[in-house]
């Protein structure tokens, strides 16, 4: 069941969404992982991308920069170590290879082609690099889809620097506010909604709520949520 919360008065006129875990799922790599380490495969899953955000945000703080794909190269290699787990380089590039040609979750493309035919312009907003979007986006036929294709290392800075989430206003052209931002990684939805964003996290795993000071405006439990909660704002 999904939990729509009311709806802001900013009324939006343009969405951009988070990529990994939000358009794209990071999680379905488990089956591969399982493959090569039978039993481990959730727990290396789980690990590498806690690690990989982890990360993006000790190097966005010390002012060490290093592109998306790296980090994610980097936090792989220590998730094997951490559960040793004897992954050679062709299972690690089999993994990465994997990495970059990740599916949309079920529901994603139908729920963007019906943004999109509402008139909202669509852009990805990701720490992920320009080639790994491109390579994603391509892979799953949605160049369509996508006014602008917008990443971190434009700025060399990962989310949640602010410097990330301007992208977006200096793309769209638009206030703040009149940009929807989605995101189903909690911590990013705070943060864009710190920044000034109109924010929807998509709950997918039904987690308690970040204790941040900061709620974003609205959720739900899938992509297809922000359609009804999109739909109450123009009503
Ligand atoms: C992204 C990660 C944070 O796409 O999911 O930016």
């Amino acid at each position: 069941m999904s939990m729509i919360t009311p709806p802001t008065s900013a009324s939006p006129k343009a969405i951009a969404f988070d990529a990994y875990a939000t358009l794209f799922d990071v999680y379905c790599m488990e089956a591969l992982a399982e493959e090569y380490f039978p039993c481990q495969g959730k727990a290396l899953t789980l690990l590498w991308r806690a690690k990989q955000v982890e990360y993006t945000r000790i190097r966005t703080m010390s002012g060490q920069f290093k592109t998306f794909w790296e980090v994610t190269r980097d936090a792989l290699i220590f998730a094997a170590r951490a559960l040793e787990l004897p992954m050679n380089d062709s299972q690690r590039q089999h993994l990465m290879n994997q990495y970059a040609c990740l599916r949309p979750f079920p529901e994603n493309v139908a729920t963007l082609e019906a943004l999109k035919a509402m008139g909202f312009p669509l852009a990805i907003l990701s720490n992920g690099t320009y080639s790994m979007l491109d390579i994603a986006v391509k892979y799953n036929d949605m160049n369509h889809l996508f006014a602008h294709i917008l990443s971190a290392d434009s700025v060399h800075k990962f989310k949640t620097a602010p410097e990330v989430y301007q992208l977006a206003v200096d793309a769209f052209q638009l206030p703040k506010e009149e940009i929807l931002f989605v995101s189903a990684n909690a911590w990013d939805a705070c943060a864009a909604t710190w920044f000034g964003f109109t924010t929807f996290w998509v709950n997918r795993t039904n987690q308690p709520a970040d204790v941040l000071d900061v709620t974003p405006h609205g959720s739900g439990r899938e992509l297809s949520d922000v359609l009804a909660w999109v739909g109450g704002l123009h009503s």
